[in-house]
């Protein structure tokens, strides 16, 4: 998987993405990361890239030109045109199955807006994907574009140590992940549940399951519809867990 990151700070990006398991990922070779700053395709003598908007109004907005050369410095070195997704919370919201579908790309272009809001005559031109990390505001698209790497690269074989550690947690089959427990035993009066120790693989994980199913319908209660349950296991949900029952 190759990022590149059309950005007017990418030592935001770079810092950002060079520790920890995505850092360790890059180094390995298993992704690549690029940030191209914006500001270096100007062509104006202050370097500026950004201007009024026609119309009046506040705020600046970023010009078309910089950004698609900035992007062609990109595109033109690459055998296949790639998605280009643009950073904005008018977006598709970004979710593990966005997180899925993307991982499957070769190279990912992500373009990150500042001030009010880039040309859109540009974004008309280039992007493919309009995406949000979620109804809030950030000041800037670097952040989310970051969110977005960090959950697409635990996705990319390899990058992840232990193989089955991407597979089995929250939002596998829609569900969120059970409780975990490690040591002591008994940690200021609680004890670890007995079933734990027990040392039975198929009741342990039977308990977790069960877990993930009262966990999703407490505080997700939204997720079981598309959870991928068996019947049994909506029986279960419709009996002990429906409507805000408490098990
Ligand atoms: N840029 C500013 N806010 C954003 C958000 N919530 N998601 C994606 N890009 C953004």
């Amino acid at each position: 998987m190759n990022y590149h990151v059309l950005t007017l700070f990418p030592e935001m990006v770079e810092q950002g993405c060079n520790t920890s398991i995505i850092g360790r990922a890059v180094e390995k070779g298993l992704i690549s990361l690029e940030a191209v700053n914006i500001r270096d395709y100007t062509e104006n003598k202050h370097n500026k890239v950004d201007d009024y908007p026609y119309g009046g109004g506040a705020g600046m907005v970023m010009q078309a030109q910089p950004v698609y050369d900035a992007y062609q410095s990109i595109a033109s070195r690459l055998e296949k045109k790639p998605r280009v997704i643009y950073m904005t919370p008018q977006g598709r919201v970004f979710s593990q199955s966005v997180a899925e579908e993307l991982a499957g790309e070769e190279d990912l272009i992500f373009l990150c807006g500042h001030y009010e809001g880039i040309d859109e005559r540009v974004l008309e031109e280039i992007v493919t994907d309009e995406v949000s990390i979620g109804d809030y505001v950030l000041t800037g698209g670097e952040l989310p574009a970051m969110v977005m790497i960090d959950a697409i690269s635990r996705l990319v074989p390899g990058v992840l140590n232990n193989a089955d550690s991407a597979e089995y947690e929250s939002f596998h089959d829609n569900l969120l992940e059970h409780p975990q427990y490690s040591r002591p035993e008994v940690w200021r009066d609680k004890a670890v549940p007995p079933i734990l120790l027990s040392g039975h693989h198929a009741n342990v994980e039977a308990w977790r399951r069960e877990q993930s199913l009262i966990r999703t319908a407490k505080r997700r209660p939204d997720l079981l519809e598309t959870a991928d349950l068996s019947e049994k296991e909506r029986l279960f949900v419709e009996k002990n867990l429906a409507k805000g029952r408490e098990i």
